[in-house]
């Protein structure tokens, strides 16, 4: 084979990412010496390809994207699958399922009540200040102190952090994530199947803000995201709270778009 050749360089960089270090530093993230700058330039190219894959291989797949930062890596399929004519905003979810368990488990703990009676819903995206939990919303229904807010409001925005810490340096944050990987892509097999009332939140297309992308929750059935809820009532917490999401948002997700259209 040419060293020049097409084929060559696709077995260089499958070989590159099949060595140890690389693929930690690809795909790992919150190991403590990246920031979201240093994943984006490395998930970012991986994604397209994949996301090239799955337009050319199986353009109807209902695609569950968990690649961080899922904030850019969504509106990153979005753009591919739309270059390939098979674009379906229903079929494009992004995963931020641990934002929810993370938000019912410590919702919970304050509560004194078991983690799988608590349902909060968390929109807006899955990073820091973009992970909004709706604490006026929470099931059953249930009031806060200020304090207990702020507390809780914190910790579900850096719940990976706090991972990252715990384990000082030993790691990133895999705490529970093939926990909540495996809840969504049930949510959605069951939805797949024609189970009734499947709701889960989700990093999608939507027209709930004047963003492209938010994550809110969503009815799961057999083509995807049958149906995208509204916000509801949001206090003047969560409003605040709402804007600054809302910000960061729009740059994520412009630097994904961006990076396909350029
Ligand atoms: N959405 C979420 O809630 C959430 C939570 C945690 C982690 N994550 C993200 O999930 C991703 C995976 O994390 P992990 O800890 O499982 O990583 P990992 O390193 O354990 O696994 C990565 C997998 O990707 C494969 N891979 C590597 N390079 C590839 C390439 N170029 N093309 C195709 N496949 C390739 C590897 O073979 C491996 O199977 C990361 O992007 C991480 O940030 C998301």
């Amino acid at each position: 084979m040419q060293p020049n050749s097409e084929a060559s360089q696709r077995i260089a960089t499958i070989a590159a990412h099949l060595h140890p270090p690389p693929l930690q530093v690809s795909l790992n993230w919150r190991v403590r010496s990246q920031d979201r700058d240093d994943l984006f330039k490395i998930n970012a190219g991986i994604v397209r390809t994949l996301c090239e894959g799955v337009a050319k291989c199986c353009p109807r797949a209902i695609v569950n994207l968990i690649s961080n930062p899922v904030n850019s890596t969504v509106p990153i399929a979005a753009e591919v699958f739309k270059k390939a004519g098979t674009y379906d905003p229903k079929r494009l979810l992004g995963v931020t399922t641990l934002d929810v368990v993370r938000a019912n488990t410590f919702v919970a703990e304050v509560l004194g009540i078991d983690p799988r009676e608590v349902d909060v819903p968390v929109v807006g995206g899955h990073a820091g200040v973009t992970i909004l939990p709706l604490l006026s919303q929470v099931k059953p229904p249930c009031s806060f102190t200020p304090d207990e807010i702020n507390h809780l409001t914190d910790r579900i925005q850096n719940g990976g952090t706090e991972v990252v810490e715990a384990k000082a340096g030993a790691g990133s944050a895999t705490l529970s994530m093939a926990y909540a990987a495996a809840k969504f892509a049930d949510a959605c097999l069951r939805g797949m199947r024609g189970d009734a009332g499947i709701v889960e939140c989700s990093f999608v297309d939507s027209q709930v803000t004047d963003l492209p992308f938010f994550a809110i929750k969503v009815r799961l059935g057999r083509g995807g995201a049958e149906e995208v809820f509204a916000l509801g009532p949001l206090n003047e917490y969560e409003r605040a709270g709402l804007e600054k999401a809302k910000k960061e948002l729009s740059e994520s997700i412009n630097k994904g778009i961006y990076f396909i259209r350029k």
